[in-house]
């Protein structure tokens, strides 16, 4: 398959990633078939779509014509097999857990075409071992998108053991038309190259002030002010969503040692519900 060959892309999962991503592909042009497993969160993509592309071309990002445009090129849909038949390039951004991504492609296999290349934007869990569900395991790769993804230009195109080289080429090419930059991850090890710095970060920053000696603020202020970042560790936890950060620790937990053992702190806000900007509590009140 050529990049001019795919005209519709299915993404599996409108929450906070798949919705982003379901935007980004619209606004590149793509026929996207954003589907989630209830109406209520899907219509909630597409809400967060339609708001996004009112901020952007507030901000004269986009004009109002191609935000109307965009928003048009994506459908909501509920039925599996209505979202995938059609599809030349499937993004899979259901929740974080190895057994829900593979009851996924099960089905996914079921109703895709036969062409279609799937593409997975796990943070952190194995593409040989998510690919093998599938029967293509050769066309079948890693694409990470960064939270927000419209705001957010990396996009880190994973290999698993299996993957065509071809098959990489041709997802660095639609990453690229999708305005971001690509970067090929050759080895399939937990978190990547980026989750694998930036969690372990927010797990040592929740540590600290699980020891009682700092605060979240002091802890933030110091990776904002003195570290340069754009946000404070806990901020970033609120933003990507505390469960997300929690999920890619436990897989790291267990695959790389106990190095990266969660934080109470972290599994407590995840027990509570209190997820980040999501929830509207995170670390922060976002009320
Ligand atoms: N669409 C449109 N507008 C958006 C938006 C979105 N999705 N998200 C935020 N905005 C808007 C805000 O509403 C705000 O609008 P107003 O000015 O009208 O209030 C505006 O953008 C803020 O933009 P600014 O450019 O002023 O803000 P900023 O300079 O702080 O940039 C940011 C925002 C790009 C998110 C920046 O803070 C940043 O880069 N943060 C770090 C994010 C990051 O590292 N993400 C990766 C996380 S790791 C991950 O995602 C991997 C994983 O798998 C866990």
């Amino acid at each position: 398959m050529e990049i001019d060959d795919i005209n519709t892309i299915a993404v599996l999962g409108a929450g906070n990633m798949g919705h982003g991503i379901a935007e980004v592909a619209a606004i590149a042009g793509y026929d996207v078939n954003l589907r989630d497993i209830k109406d209520e969160f899907v219509q909630n993509g597409y809400e967060q779509i339609e708001w996004s592309l009112d901020k952007l071309a507030e901000k004269d990002q986009l004009t109002d014509e191609e935000a109307d445009a965009a928003l048009d090129r994506v459908t909501p849909l509920v039925d599996f097999e209505e979202a995938v038949a059609d599809a030349d390039f499937v993004i899979e951004a259901v929740p974080e857990k190895m057994d829900i991504k593979k009851d996924v492609y099960g089905e996914l296999e079921e109703y895709a075409s036969d062409e279609a290349v799937f593409a997975t934007n796990t943070s952190s869990l194995s593409v040989t071992e998510l690919s093998e569900v599938t029967e293509r395991p050769e066309r079948f790769c890693g694409m990470h998108f960064f939270n927000p993804p419209v705001r957010m230009q990396l996009v880190e195109v994973i290999s698993g053991e299996h993957t065509d080289d071809e098959v990489l080429d041709l997802t660095e090419d639609l990453a690229e038309e999708m305005g971001k930059t690509p970067v090929r991850v050759r080895k399939d090890s937990p978190g990547f190259i980026v989750n694998r710095v930036l969690v372990p970060l927010m797990n040592e920053a929740a540590w600290m002030v699980e020891s009682g000696d700092y605060t979240v603020e002091q802890v933030d202020s110091s990776t904002k002010f003195d570290m340069g970042l754009p946000m404070g560790s806990f901020e970033l936890a609120d933003q990507v969503g505390i469960d997300v950060g929690y999920h890619v620790l436990e897989y790291m937990n267990e695959v790389l040692g106990e190095a990266y053992e969660p934080c109470p702190l972290l599994v407590e806000k995840v027990e509570d519900e209190k997820l980040g900007k999501k929830t509207g509590e995170g670390f922060y009140d976002y009320e």
